[in-house]
């Protein structure tokens, strides 16, 4: 337990994991400059998805919109459209709502602590902390499920999320927050993984008191299920139907229009696609739909160029769909 850890061997630790970090880190976008703007979007983006999809999509929101400003003055569509893919849009939507709190209530002033940031819409305790402690320096610890992993393995289980926030603060290298708190992160990511953790390669192995040796969390098996989406084409447009704005998943983005056909009665799909949401894999047929058939499949449908649908809040899945039709 952290509290028996001497002040010499808490000191050796951090200093450990700190060199670790500086030798091995990955080099992510959102790691080269500590600015608060890049900072909160890399977290936001960081809630629920994994560093390789928000790799994809963190340079190319940026550059849409580089600053708060920017951010702020802009359509909730335009917001939505630059985040399809990350999936979780209610995320974009509260950003979006942040932005302008931020450039209209507090005169472009970003908060500087985590009790500060904590009063804008989307961020919670943990990406509070994460931003106040990487852009700001402020001495918080942060929590995710790679840090909780961490420290279970190293210093056995606790009882509760809150015991392992305090074990986390009592740990915390409180001269360099940021880094200790993105090195506790980076080490549950890359070496102390849930299976098959590389303890040879582990700068905490000398306190770890399991070194691999806790099982593995059973993992939740993976669901299946079916989507069949019917495509119509006309003079080069495709049609896209809107979902409910009070859906409670993806509400007011497009996406194609969902088909009776199915890929047991013998049509063959003009397209077929595998797409993994969360903890369950999706088998995709998209069944191309005859012109005869448009009315009654599509009563809220809009026609739309390839030109206008790249600039949609489109759900991730139609994106990629309608990326992979020929021109
Ligand atoms: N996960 C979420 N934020 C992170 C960060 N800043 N570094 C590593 N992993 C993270």
């Amino acid at each position: 337990m952290d509290q028996l850890l001497t002040p010499v061997a808490l000191r050796k630790l951090r200093h450990a994991l700190l060199t670790w970090y500086e030798e091995h880190r990955r080099e992510l976008p959102w790691r080269r400059d500590a600015h608060p703007y890049r900072v909160w979007v890399s977290e936001i983006m960081l809630q629920q998805t994994r560093v390789a999809a928000v790799m994809d999509h963190y340079a190319r929101f940026l550059h849409r919109f580089p600053t708060v400003q920017a951010l702020a003055a802009a359509r909730e569509a335009s917001v939505l459209a630059a985040w399809s893919g990350l999936g979780y849009y209610h995320r974009a939507r509260r950003m979006h709502q942040a932005a302008k709190v931020i450039a209209r209530e507090r005169n472009e002033s970003f908060p500087r602590t985590a009790e500060e940031w904590r009063e804008l819409p989307g961020v919670g305790r943990y990406t509070a902390a994460a931003i106040a402690s990487i852009a700001f320096g402020e001495a918080v610890a942060v929590v995710d499920g790679n840090v909780e992993r961490v420290l279970e393995r190293v210093f056995g289980a606790v009882e509760g999320r809150e015991a392992a926030w305090q074990r986390a603060e009592s740990l915390l290298d409180r001269e360099r927050p940021g880094d200790f708190n993105q090195a506790m992160m980076e080490l549950g990511a890359t070496v102390c993984t849930p299976r098959a953790p590389q303890c040879p390669m582990c700068p905490l192995h000398d306190w770890c008191m399991s070194r691999g040796a806790n099982p593995a969390r059973p993992q939740p098996t993976r669901k299946r299920k079916q989507l069949i989406y019917g495509l119509a084409r006309r003079n080069g447009s495709v049609l896209l139907v809107q979902r409910p704005a009070d859906a409670s998943l993806m509400a007011g983005m497009w996406e194609l229009p969902a088909s009776s056909d199915s890929p047991h009665n013998g049509k063959e799909p003009a397209a077929t696609l595998r797409h993994a949401i969360t903890d369950t894999d999706y088998e995709v047929s998209v069944f191309t739909i005859a012109s005869a058939m448009f009315h009654a499949s599509t009563v809220n449908g809009k026609w739309f160029a390839r030109r206008q649908w790249e600039r949609l809040p489109l759900t991730g899945l139609a994106r990629k769909i309608l990326r992979r039709l020929p021109a």
